[in-house]
């Protein structure tokens, strides 16, 4: 490094930050998806008290323009999820409210629990953001299916049941 360029780096260095914060993300043309995808031990279709959260599955979020053929996608990004099972998917380019956007699962690093349902390998994100000032659209977890349930699933799934009322 020279001595310009380190001098340069103080104060430059903040502005350059600054620059490229404000310059990737600006109106609604680049938004971030966040969600988490977990191994769904009960094959049950939704989180309960025995999943887990799975690292490094790879999702991708897909986009069309809403006239655009279902089934089309025409933009896309991917990630993987961190050791929460958390993931992040920066979205650049999208045409705000005329996009429909989906998460979907696409692989899992975990031994015995990489299935995956069709129907349920997928949740679509609202990029309408309903005022507020956020650039972060929350997807629904997605899970993984594990191919041999947990021995307890029964009795698991029989007293969610009961706790949240048969009639909800
Ligand atoms: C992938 O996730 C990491 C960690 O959250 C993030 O820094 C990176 O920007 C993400 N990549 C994309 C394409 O969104
Ligand atoms: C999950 O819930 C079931 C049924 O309510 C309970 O028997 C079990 O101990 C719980 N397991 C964990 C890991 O919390």
């Amino acid at each position: 490094m020279t001595m310009t360029t380190m001098r340069f780096s103080g104060v430059g260095m903040v502005a350059l930050l600054l620059l490229l914060v404000v310059g990737s993300c600006s109106a609604d043309e680049c938004f971030f998806v966040e969600g988490e995808v977990y191994c769904d031990t009960c094959r049950a279709g939704f989180v309960t008290n025995v999943t887990t959260p799975i690292q490094g599955a790879k999702v991708r979020l897909e986009c069309r323009h809403f006239m655009t053929k279902a089934g089309t996608v025409e933009r896309s990004a991917e990630n993987v999820t961190d050791a929460a099972g958390n993931y992040k998917i920066e979205l650049k380019d999208n045409r705000g409210s005329e996009d429909v956007c989906a998460v979907r699962l696409l692989s899992s690093p975990m031994p015995g629990c990489g299935e995956i349902e069709k129907g349920r390998d997928s949740a679509p994100v609202a990029l309408v953001d309903a005022g507020l000032a956020t650039k972060v659209r929350r997807a629904s977890a997605l899970g993984f299916l594990k191919t041999e349930p947990l021995p307890n699933c029964a009795k698991i799934l029989s007293d969610l049941a009961i706790g949240s009322g048969a009639n909800n």
